[in-house]
């Protein structure tokens, strides 16, 4: 396919750009104002049987997958269900136990992904209620699932995905505060999500303008040879992401970590070379990732931090507007991405096409 580039050098930076507004596009007409509620037209789940669901299992892959973790996030926490994410592909081989009161997840961009298609298979051979959370109408596993929130981020036509990712992990806000206002969710906070939601896209434009200054980061870290990509809890999926996207497109290898893990094995690989992304933000974890920058510190690591503020012990610290501790996520993994490209940019790589990868996986 091929769709106008409006002006952008590469579909991918066409794509990081346009987020302010497919965000708003999968917020538009769902916000009940009335109730702190969301409406999800073709979920297919009825009030009494969300009320029924004891655990949500997400399946996705790449990374789909990393937008089902903060996905599960978000459902735990405001819904209240236990929920996880795991990799589709894998899920399909362990013979898993199909539970009747769980609801299954399946997520993906193209709808087309076979490991996740073969999973929504067998999950209804085995009599399970699968959703899915897909951007592409109509396709797969759109069809083979009972229901389900389209992402509605438009055509990706980039090998490597960023507006889709952000638009999913809203898509999961959507479902966790439609499921959270069935279940325990008061209407303070569903109050207090929706505005949150409602900030979105003017927080993401806020961001994509200091374009410019990430772009000068980008050429200070673009001669590493690895990278660390650190965060804890809400930060973790949101550093493994920026880690796939940097090795995706530059080609630099990169590794996440949860930061409390670090002690247990990788600081040994930090030296002045292989700098880390550490993922800061304001919340009940700020002083804990203070000290695990401090311990990279240490050992002459080099820190660009993400955060609501600057990080004394970074470096670099790239800062982002705030919003509720729920959705921040969403917000500081678009830093990332312009990094990820400047550093590709910079390095003269295939940026929409990057070696060995397809954009759609639609055999095993
Ligand atoms: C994303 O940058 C990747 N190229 C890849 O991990 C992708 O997310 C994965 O193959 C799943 O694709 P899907 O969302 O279309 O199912």
């Amino acid at each position: 396919a091929s769709y106008d580039m409006g002006g952008h050098d590469t579909y991918m930076h066409k794509e990081i750009s346009e987020q302010a507004d497919a965000v708003d596009r999968v917020l538009r007409g769902r916000i009940d104002e009335k109730f702190s509620t969301v409406h999800l037209g073709g979920l297919n789940l009825d009030a009494r049987e969300a009320r029924g669901i004891r655990r949500v299992k997400i399946l996705g892959c790449g990374t789909s997958y990393h937008a089902g973790l903060i996905g599960a996030s978000l459902i735990e926490g405001l819904a209240r269900i236990p929920a996880d994410s795991e990799p589709a592909s894998e899920f399909r081989y362990r013979n898993p136990v199909v539970d009747p009161d769980t609801l299954y997840i399946a997520v993906s961009q193209s709808g087309e992904t076979y490991d996740v298609l073969a999973a929504v298979q067998e999950l209804k051979r085995k009599g399970a209620r699968v959703l899915g959370v897909v951007n592409v109408v109509g396709s797969a596993i759109a069809r083979e699932a009972d229901g389900g929130v389209y992402v509605h981020a438009g055509p990706e036509v980039c090998v490597v995905s960023t507006k889709c990712f952000t638009n999913t992990v809203v898509a999961f806000a959507l479902l966790a505060l439609h499921l959270g206002r069935i279940r325990d969710l008061s209407v303070a906070d569903g109050k207090r999500i929706i505005e949150g939601l409602r900030r979105l896209p003017g927080q993401i434009q806020e961001i994509l303008e200091s374009e410019e200054d990430i772009k000068k980061l980008a050429a200070e870290y673009a001669n590493a040879k690895s990278m660390m990509f650190i965060g804890r809890v809400r930060g973790y999926p949101v550093a493994l992401e920026a880690s796939l996207k940097l090795k995706e497109i530059s080609y630099i290898h990169a590794e996440a970590y949860p930061a409390s893990e670090l002690k247990h094995g990788p600081l040994a690989l930090i030296e002045p070379a292989m700098p880390t992304v550490a993922i800061v933000p304001n919340d009940s974890l700020l002083e804990k990732n203070r000290a695990a920058m401090e311990e990279i510190k240490a050992r002459s690591g080099r820190i660009l931090a993400v955060a609501h503020q600057e990080q004394e012990k970074a470096d670099h610290t790239i800062i982002v507007p705030k919003n509720e501790d729920e959705l921040d996520p969403i917000l500081m993994g678009i830093p990332l991405q312009l990094l990820a490209y400047h550093t590709a940019l910079a390095l003269g790589r295939d940026i929409d096409k990057p070696r060995n990868l397809a954009k759609s996986v639609t055999v095993e």
